[in-house]
């Protein structure tokens, strides 16, 4: 994009966002006598026992229901968090019961689009996990009738909160690692072994782990305007709680080049079969996940970009690499859904963008076409860049 492009676009965009805050806020004052954001969480499995302390900490959002088509689990997590809410079997009884105004969707991923948009038709705000829809299509057609409604939506990961994204950011548009041309970012694990939608069509490891990368990579860099990618199954056969032996579908091993403005290429790797002893917990690891290179300098995310460590600063010739931006300043991977409800309440603007998850959802189809076509992919959309 062009400066006078980016320049404009961002003006938009913003001017677009106040317009829709001041409207959406105008319908949750009449329907809120409390003052709180009234939250219903649907879809009560493993990710809700890191979504409902963040919710539950937050003077500004009550949670007034929970849902799950395995009833039992909402039933279960209502108690285990002493959350005091109603429960429901599925959306429509959801719908039907206790009033609210923002659904949080933590389902199986193949259902997020259709649960998001019987919750916009609804009038409801909504946060999404990732991804936000099936298709850059069916996304995009969300974000527009939430527009339509004066209703806001929003998509996981939250990666752009951490102050080391923040600080790696400034530290590009500072000039400090000279001219920049390339960057690597990776995550995988040995894959959940809870549920099979992570394998069934729909899933893979790109919408449920390189997604973090590809954030992080898009909002320090800019938009991407192409992608290349080889996707491949390691593993045809997985056990997994809920239905057993199943067959997998989605790719378990993927490699994704991306092309940015100014001749910056950046490449993505995730997997569900990388031996990784520290899998799905960051803890203290000194390994990085992130590197960008640029002429004077490079650095490296320690940690994963969703668990931030801090950032290793390497640009001198003469001093040793340092070790910078440690503190998490209260950070948390799953902290989107309560900063974004907080932001309706308090009529602040989050970083958390729904255009760029839109972005990452496209870059995620055309990897996908890309590897089926052996061909480069464009992309059309664009999110307000820089994003700190
Ligand atoms: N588990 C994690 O650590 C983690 C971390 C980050 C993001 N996520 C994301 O969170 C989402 C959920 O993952 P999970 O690991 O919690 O899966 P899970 O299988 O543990 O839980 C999903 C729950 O959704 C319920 N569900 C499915 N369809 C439904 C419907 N139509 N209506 C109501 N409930 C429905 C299922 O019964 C299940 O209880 C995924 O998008 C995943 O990528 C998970």
């Amino acid at each position: 994009m062009s400066e006078i492009t980016r320049s404009d676009f961002l003006k938009r965009t913003a001017m677009a966002s106040a317009a829709l805050l001041v409207s959406s806020l105008e319908s949750w004052a009449a329907t809120t006598p409390d003052k709180k954001l009234r939250i219903a969480e649907i879809g009560c499995g493993s990710v809700s026992n890191r979504y409902l302390p963040q919710l539950l900490s937050s003077p500004y959002l009550q949670v007034v229901s929970l849902c799950d088509i395995k009833y039992e689990r909402a039933v279960e997590q209502n108690k285990k968090y002493n959350v005091g809410a109603q429960t429901y079997p599925n959306i429509n009884a959801m719908l039907a019961g206790v009033p609210f105004d923002m659904m949080v969707t933590t389902t199986d991923m193949q259902v997020h689009g259709e649960l998001n948009k019987i919750a916009l038709n609804a009038g409801k705000h909504v946060w999404s996990e990732k991804p936000m829809a099936n298709t850059y299509k069916e996304g995009k057609a969300l974000l527009e009738l939430a527009k339509s409604k004066g209703l806001r939506i929003w998509g996981a990961p939250a990666v752009v909160d951490s102050p080391q994204f923040a600080f790696m950011s400034k530290t590009l548009q500072e000039g400090k690692l000279g001219r920049v041309s390339s960057a690597h970012g990776q995550y995988g694990h040995t894959g959940p072994t809870w549920s099979a939608f992570f394998y069934e069509k729909g899933g893979g490891s790109m919408p449920d782990l390189g997604v973090y990368n590809m954030a992080t990579l898009t909002g320090l860099l800019g938009p991407a305007k192409s992608v290349m990618a080889m996707l491949s199954i390691v593993t045809p056969e997985r056990t997994v709680d809920d239905k057993g032996k199943i067959k997998v579908e989605a790719e378990d091993n993927a490699h994704l080049l991306l092309e940015h403005d100014n001749n910056v290429i950046s490449h993505v790797m995730c997997g569900f079969n990388f031996f990784d002893t520290h899998g799905h917990e960051a803890g203290t690891t000194s390994m990085h996940s992130i590197q960008i290179f640029g002429s004077e300098g490079n650095m490296r995310l320690i940690g994963y970009d969703w668990e931030t460590n801090g950032v290793v600063l390497d640009n001198s010739y003469t001093e040793p690499p340092q070790l910078l931006s440690t503190d998490k300043g209260g950070y948390e991977w799953q902290e989107g859904a309560r900063v974004v409800g907080e932001s309706i309440v308090n009529k602040t603007e989050p970083r958390i963008n729904v255009e760029h998850a839109l972005h990452v959802l496209e870059i995620i189809e055309a990897a996908r076409k890309s590897s089926a076509t052996g061909m480069k992919i464009k992309l059309e959309s664009k999110f307000p860049w820089p994003m700190v």
